[in-house]
């Protein structure tokens, strides 16, 4: 038995916001685009999508606060500034971090007693306001899931789900990437290698994520090296954007595992690329995967080889100062996250905390 369900209505190309600007006017007169603080300036998207919707008299309101990482208490402050105007839709544009915020946003601005708790609970709301996603970077795969990740008030990094927050267009432009640091390009393509990977060895893959997962592995292993070697290689660009998007549909259907919820921590507490900090695991996922289904990590290392040597050689490598409670504190969350339920293999305190403890540097 599988099904598969991602309403989401996808548009691919150079100049894609342009070549698509009829798509806005279906959503109403009042936008609210929802980005970071300077790189959609920097990368275009922003102009282009302010020019689109001035050209077609649809009003708008940019909201450019979002940071790394968001919190909860930085969409409350979101939503405190915005909920005096009638949007119709959200626009999201950036990296995760933005689309999952833009997300939130349209659940809240069109329920305004919801506190941000409650958007973890799904059945607490059944309406949004429609979302627009344009991913600049290729990584996150935020533009077609159903998944916001934010950071709680203790500083942990938490996913929410719903049906009502999968974006209702995609705007994928591969010219937005080009302008991603060596850095970010390594981060955000290691990110969509762990959703293929890890999203092929959940125990939710079907048959059809596995063949978003295969396809999106093998377009990483020959353009990441590319786009990390060259930054104006546009066809590796395009490739690890569309790699980028299959691996957002595979854990549409699939979630994601292990490395994820091992990573989270990292990046909150210590700074580290969300992309980094989760591929930093992403062998031990394939590893653990071994006895419960040969085949697949057989074809894995088919395509990679040894994933780990393909990690290290994008040039990974996380050596941390960490104490013993953040280890302690770390493992015990990672232990009761509902991540584990889909992974392969089995874990238990100590060995979470050895995962741990192979990046500390004191
Ligand atoms: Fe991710």
């Amino acid at each position: 038995m599988w099904q598969y369900f991602m309403p989401t209505k996808i548009f691919f190309s150079q100049k894609v916001v342009e070549k698509n600007k009829e798509v806005f006017k279906n959503f109403g007169k009042m936008a609210l685009i929802v980005t970071g603080k300077t790189s959609s300036r920097l990368n275009g998207s922003l102009d282009d999508i302010e020019n689109v919707l001035k050209s077609l008299s649809i009003e708008f309101y940019t909201y450019d606060k979002i940071e790394e990482n968001p919190t909860f208490e930085q969409i409350r402050q979101a939503v405190k500034e915005l909920e005096s105007y009638s949007f119709d839709f959200v626009v999201g544009v950036g990296g995760g971090s933005p689309l999952d915020s833009a997300k939130a946003i349209a659940v809240l601005l069109k329920n305004r007693s919801l506190p941000v708790e409650d958007l973890y609970d799904a059945s607490k709301y059944n309406s949004s306001l429609p979302i627009i996603a344009v991913p600049t970077t290729s990584g996150t795969g935020s533009e077609v899931t159903q998944y916001s990740v934010l950071t709680d008030d203790t500083g942990f990094k938490r996913g929410f789900a719903h049906d009502l927050i999968f974006p209702t267009v995609a705007l994928i432009d591969p010219l937005y990437t080009m302008s991603m640091s060596v850095s970010l390009t390594r981060s955000t393509g290691l990110d969509a290698l762990c959703h293929a990977v890890e999203g092929f060895l959940s125990k939710r893959a079907t048959l059809i994520s596995d063949l978003y997962a295969l396809e999106s592995m093998r377009l990483i292993k020959q353009n990441l090296p590319r786009a990390l070697e060259n930054q104006n290689d546009f066809e590796a660009r395009a490739a690890m954007s569309f790699a980028s998007c299959l691996a957002g549909m595979v854990i549409s259907q699939t979630s994601t595992t292990l490395a994820h919820v091992l990573g989270y921590p990292l990046s909150t507490f210590k700074g580290i690329r969300h992309g980094d900090a989760t591929a930093a695991f992403l062998d031990v996922v394939v590893q653990k995967a071994q006895s419960e289904v040969p085949q697949k990590v057989d074809k894995i290392r088919e395509i990679f080889g040894d994933i780990r040597k393909f990690i290290e050689v994008a040039g990974l490598e996380i050596k941390l100062q960490m104490t013993d409670e953040e280890l302690e504190k770390w493992t015990k969350r990672v232990l009761t996250a509902k991540h584990m339920q889909w992974t392969r293999g089995t874990f238990d305190e100590f060995s979470i905390r050895k995962l741990y403890e192979r990046m500390r540097a004191n």
